[in-house]
């Protein structure tokens, strides 16, 4: 290194070596594994210490599949259900054993480890340039009960893995790169989900909502987190929250939970957008009375309400005019429920999504109508709408984009631009981050039950594009 270099300011210096590597990278051959060429002429370093022992190297750039299968196994034996089925709740005795089993792998990975007294668990490995914003990815590892074994595990081994092929290429990353392990993403236990998430995102209510919030054994947040060695002194959740632009990007690597990239047989899904899902929770009331004795024209039917309101959800779903708005009536529940009595009250829960804010609120404006026109036909009471959660829905970044459609082409790997149907913590990252998902192909679209399953194949392809697209964020 000259005396001039010295002088010179600390980013020309950088972009000076990293030119320097990228000239004696080319110099190493490495035609072979096009795998291993794109993350030489990418990351500029030779991923062979010496040519003659080239082929070992290359090999070692590849993602260490086994092992990687065997975590997805070993992960999966932390459940509260036998297997092939997965259930792993939020802060029980199995979700402890599996956040100590992650953190290993993060240390085995050279990560330092840093945990929000939510248990949102960071693994970071510095940057050349730290004091720039860093490039995050992560998913969750909590499972619904009875589900499978790849939701979210994917995107937190597989970032592990991604790491772990970064460091064997040579790569060292500019912005330093860190995976999250995201707390409950699925509402099992509190009803709440993308909990770790959303309060990363900030989310005052909800910060302020899990104060007063119990699971169904009237066991507090609080309590709970405590038992799984959280919270331990504080209940203050604003620590959780993260500045904007305390990322420069956020990467999720998610199995698709659909069935598109499997039948068209390919690679990998570069998500574009997330859908906003909201849910609303109706109740009417009406009169019951014996199924014989009274006669038609004389009932208030809370159980016809709801099933003309379920109707009317369908209906103004089909009509908003896209095929990305969706409703759902998942549950129907009606009182007292017995054969022989007419329903003197119903409950549904209505799920509606749309990828188009704006859209959705309509539909569930029109929704709200329709309740309160049902009331007037069928004389009951509308005891309850209430709209649970109304989520804004996500676009990912162009940037992001751009460079999850590079590292796939640069790895010649089909893909195609897709929408993600199912919400993830991506969604609530979204309002702190740029953000963008990666998905893979999994069995007829399964998910959340104990069919689950992507092939170690397709999971290696999504970890070498998280990796490849992770590197071209580092240094970008
Ligand atoms: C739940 O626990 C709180 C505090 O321990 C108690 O005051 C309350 O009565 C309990 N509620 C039920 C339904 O058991
Ligand atoms: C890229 O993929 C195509 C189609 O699968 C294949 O024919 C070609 O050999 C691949 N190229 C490289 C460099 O791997
Ligand atoms: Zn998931």
């Amino acid at each position: 290194m000259t005396l001039a270099t010295l002088y010179m300011p600390k980013s020309l210096l950088i972009v000076l070596l990293i030119f320097v590597f990228t000239i004696s990278a080319i110099s190493v051959s490495n035609d072979g594994d096009p795998v291993a060429k794109t993350m030489e002429d990418f990351s500029g370093y030779p991923t062979s210490e010496s040519e003659s022992c080239s082929s070992g190297s290359l090999s070692s750039l590849s993602v260490d599949t086994q092992s990687l299968q065997r975590q997805i196994e070993e992960l999966s034996s932390f459940s509260d259900s036998p297997a092939p089925s997965v259930t792993r709740i939020l802060y029980s005795k199995k979700d402890v054993l599996a956040r100590s089993y992650i953190k290993k792998l993060m240390q085995l990975a050279g990560l330092s480890i840093r945990e929000d007294v939510v248990g949102n668990i960071f693994g970071k490995w510095e940057g050349f340039n730290s004091e720039l914003a860093g490039v995050a990815t992560g998913s969750h590892v909590d499972a619904i009960p009875y589900s499978g074994k790849y939701d979210g595990v994917v995107g937190v081994l597989g970032a592990i893995e991604a790491i772990n092929v970064l460091r064997r290429s040579g790569f060292r990353p500019e912005r330093s790169l860190e995976i999250i392990f995201f707390t409950s993403e699925e509402p099992t236990r509190f009803g709440i989900s993308c909990l770790g998430s959303r309060l990363l995102a900030g989310s005052e209510p909800l910060a302020s909502a899990l104060k007063n919030t119990v699971d169904s054994h009237n066991i507090s947040f609080f309590e709970a987190a405590r038992s799984a060695g959280y919270a331990q002194d504080q209940d203050d959740l604003t620590s959780v929250f993260l500045k904007k632009g305390f990322y420069s990007a956020f990467v999720e690597l998610h199995i698709e939970q659909g069935p598109i990239l499997e039948e068209e047989g390919i690679s990998i899904g570069v998500v574009t957008a997330i859908a906003a899902p909201a849910s609303i929770k109706v109740d009417f009331e009406g009169n019951g009375g014996h199924a014989g004795a009274v006669l038609m024209p004389q009932r208030n039917d809370a159980g016809l309400a709801a099933a003309e309101l379920a109707l009317a959800v369908e209906q103004h779903v089909l009509e908003s005019g896209s095929i990305d708005t969706v409703g759902t009536v998942g549950i129907l529940d009606l009182h007292p429920g017995a054969i022989n009595s007419i329903p003197s009250k119903s409950h549904l829960e209505i799920d509606t999504r749309d990828i188009d804010e704006t859209r959705r609120n309509n539909v569930i404006e029109k929704i709200h109508q329709s309740a309160v026109k049902v009331t007037k036909n069928r004389k009951v009471q509308l005891s309850e709408f209430k709209i649970v959660n109304q989520d804004p829905p996500a676009a990912s970044d162009e940037s992001i984009i751009k460079a999850m459609e590079d590292a796939s082409k640069e790895l010649n790997l089909t893909h195609k631009l897709m929408i993600s149907r199912a919400y993830h913590d991506s969604l609530f990252m979204a309002r702190v981050s740029p953000m963008g998902m990666i998905f893979i192909p999994c069995y007829k679209g399964y998910s959340h039950k104990p069919e689950e399953f992507a092939s170690i194949e397709d999971i290696a392809n999504g970890v070498k594009v998280l990796a490849l697209t992770l590197a071209k964020l580092s240094l970008g």
